[in-house]
């Protein structure tokens, strides 16, 4: 049996930790197999280019490696873990994907996309999300809900940065609208859930009952 693959995306600060740990407990509660991850990171070759790639100290990281690294990142996510937790038919729940490094290498480094896509299906091994999440929310409301915490490298950017990020995921999800679900991010965290919910309810229904 084919697993099913969520992906989340969002600004720093639009809540996608509470809603992936909202999802978790439905998950166990419904006695469905999973595993929740995260990019970058997910395995251990992943979590330590994770710590290259957020630590502030690697002010000099050029876009160009940070959008290597990332990939690097991806393609031993997706090989070691994601892609055998699919095999065996898991639901697999990870917090960040692809889309993030259109975002962010993309559109608020400026980076080609025509590149980003090469990079995106070579480290994915052509792997696409069935349910993107994206939760949506203003840049200044995003960062306001942050500033209580140690700001790594990419957190630390400025506004226009941020917002750069937030255009180009609303862009993508438009592109992509049938694998996408927008969600007012500004929500009680209750109502969001239960959106998600609702989505992953219609998606997995077999085609002749929708
Ligand atoms: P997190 O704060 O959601 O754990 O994500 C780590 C940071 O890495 C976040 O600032 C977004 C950034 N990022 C990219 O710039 N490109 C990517 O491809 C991914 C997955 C994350």
């Amino acid at each position: 049996m084919p697993g099913y693959f969520i992906t989340f995306e969002g600004i720093e600060g639009s809540g996608k930790s509470t809603q992936i740990k909202l999802l978790e407990g439905y998950l166990a509660q419904e006695q469905i197999p999973f595993l929740s991850t995260r990019e970058p990171g997910g395995t251990p070759v992943a979590e330590a280019i994770r710590k290259i790639l957020l630590d502030p100290l690697y002010a000099e990281l050029l876009p160009e490696t940070e959008l290597l690294l990332y990939s690097a990142s991806r393609a031993q996510h997706t090989g070691e873990l994601i892609l055998p937790a699919l095999n065996a038919g898991k639901v697999v729940i990870s917090d960040r994907y692809y889309d993030s490094t259109y975002a962010y290498q993309g559109a608020a480094r400026d980076l080609d996309y025509e590149l980003i896509d090469v990079l995106s299906s070579f480290a994915t091994f052509h792997t696409v999300p069935d349910l993107t999440v994206l939760l949506d929310l203003p840049a200044q409301e995003g960062l306001g809900r942050i500033v209580h915490r140690d700001l790594d490298r990419l957190e630390q950017e400025d506004i226009s940065f941020h917002r750069k990020v937030r255009e180009q995921f609303l862009f993508i999800a438009k592109k992509h609208a049938s694998r996408y679900l927008v969600l007012d991010a500004t929500k009680a965290p209750e109502v969001i859930h239960q959106s998600i919910i609702r989505a992953l309810n219609f998606n997995r229904r077999p085609k002749h009952e929708a």
